[in-house]
């Protein structure tokens, strides 16, 4: 017989005999003459009622159905005479796939989500983690959608690179050297090349360098992938490894890459809301009440756009006082970003053309000499949840950039190169995979929507 997952079986048009069902107890109740089980499959938040009569040859085994047991029930799907649910299995056959005794940590509700993240193996069976994993899934669909739909195409940028993209020196290293003892160079440091790629090689920060060489060949082209950094930041919105989402638009400017983040970010929010609609629901009911008319909110409006200077004179006008303070020059901190989009504008804000010293070499130079084509997208909550800018097209600007940050020029001649044969204005942005879904769940750490979550000091599983 062929399964029905609880979802199908949940949304059946009428009754179904027989059916299979398979999945996981979620609770049993006992009462004279009958058990109630609720099953789960993963496949929607609801569980499915399973009623198992005690005149049943298998009712022999029904104290094995346990919380967190497995089982696959055959019967028929029946209208349900109780309250909460349209659809109910009356069984025939019961059979325990795989026991789970007492010991089983998900017994009860109410556990923390920092306990709950010491078990990432059995968390997706709750709720909470079951809901913030199909939303993580169907986010990753509507990203390819959005894109593909649009004519972009979907470029696979290195894992292991030689190159620093943000230049802010956060990379792991990839090495085969012997840790204990590696090859040295006469001075002392250690010979690279040596190493397994006979260079210093590490785990890519961003694929944006890689995706401006596919951008220059098929104008529209969009990267979905891990990156790692290596950056000792301990707060809820930074992970060591994240999933970022890179277009790169050529024949494009700036003020196209800000529309364009803006309507990604709109397209988003609307796909889960409409696709995820029960798994919203819950979050809005047990994870952050003002959810949905957040979204709604985000929705119906078009973010605020400032620059940087109209944004530090905001915030220097501000009563507030702030832990770091602001200045023209000085990058702006969570607690200015958020200022801005969550107590002064009320709204998602995308602050643009920052001071070219607090920025990376591929920013291209305004006419002021003094500000580049960066722009961030900061919405309530979370603060940055977009980075990009419209790249230096021009080969002398873009080797007096690279000059400025110290970087050699050899090192990146095939980016340089770019500039040399064919160059055109391009632009682009990266949405980080996991402060967009921070943002649709309304989940408030990093390390509770990514299943198994790297950050310092924590490698598991
Ligand atoms: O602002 P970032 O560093 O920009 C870049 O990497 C550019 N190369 C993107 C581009 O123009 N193609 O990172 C982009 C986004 C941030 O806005 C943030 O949402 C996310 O990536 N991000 C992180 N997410 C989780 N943990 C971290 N440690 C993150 N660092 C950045
Ligand atoms: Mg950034």
């Amino acid at each position: 017989m062929k399964r029905t997952t609880v979802k199908e079986a949940l949304a059946s048009a009428g009754p179904v005999d027989p059916i299979l069902v398979q999945g996981w107890v979620r609770t049993r109740r006992d009462s004279k003459g009958f058990s109630f089980l609720e099953v789960n499959d993963g496949s929607c938040l609801k569980g499915l009622q399973v009623i198992v009569d005690a005149a049943l040859p298998d009712y022999a085994h029904i104290q094995r159905a346990t919380t967190g047991a497995s089982v696959a029930v055959t019967g028929s799907l029946v209208p349900s005479k109780g309250q909460g649910q349209k659809w109910e299995v009356v069984a025939k056959t019961l059979a325990i796939l795989g026991e789970a005794d007492a010991t089983y940590p998900l017994q009860k509700k109410g556990h923390t989500l920092e306990f709950l993240r010491e078990i990432a193996h059995l968390r997706p069976r709750s709720n909470l983690f079951g809901a913030v994993f199909r939303v993580r899934s169907r986010l990753a669909y509507a990203i390819h959608q959005f894109f593909q739909s649009r004519g972009f195409v979907y470029a696979h940028t290195p894992i292991i690179t030689a190159s620093d993209c943000e230049g802010a020196g956060e990379l792991f290293r990839v090495t085969t050297l012997d840790a204990k003892a590696p090859p040295l160079r006469e001075d002392g440091a250690v010979d690279f090349t040596q190493d397994f790629f006979k260079k210093k090689a590490f785990l890519t920060v961003s694929g944006q360098l890689e995706a401006e060489v596919f951008a220059c060949a098929f104008s529209n082209v969009y990267t979905f992938g891990p990156t790692f950094r290596a950056e000792n930041s301990h707060t809820s919105r930074h992970a060591s490894e994240f999933w970022m989402i890179e277009p790169e638009i050529a024949f494009c400017d700036l003020a196209g890459d800000m529309d364009l983040a803006e309507e990604f970010v709109k397209a988003l929010i609307r796909d889960v809301r409409e696709h995820c609609a029960e798994d919203l629901e819950f979050f809005a009911k047990f994870v952050d009440k003002e959810l949905l008319t957040r979204l709604d909110f985000v929705l119906e409006r078009p973010f605020v756009r400032l620059s940087y200077t109209d944004a530090v004179d905001i915030l220097l006008n501000s009563e507030k006082t702030f832990e770091y303070p602001i200045s023209w020059g000085t990058n702006l901190q969570s607690e200015h970003e958020r200022y801005l989009t969550e107590e002064h504008f009320k709204s998602p804000v995308t602050v643009y053309n920052y001071p070219k010293e607090i920025k990376p070499f591929y920013m291209r130079l305004n006419d002021d000499g003094k500000t580049v084509t960066a722009m961030d997208v900061l919405v309530p909550g979370i603060g940055e949840i977009v980075g990009g800018s419209q790249r230096e097209e021009r080969l002398d600007v873009l080797l007096d950039n690279m000059r400025r940050h110290g970087i050699n020029e050899k090192d990146y001649s095939w980016y340089v190169d770019l500039r040399r044969f064919g160059t055109v204005p391009h632009a682009g942005f990266g949405l980080g995979f996991e402060r967009m879904l921070m943002f649709v769940t309304g989940v408030g750490n990093i390390r509770d929507v990514i299943p198994f979550a790297r950050t310092p000091g924590v490698c598991e599983f």
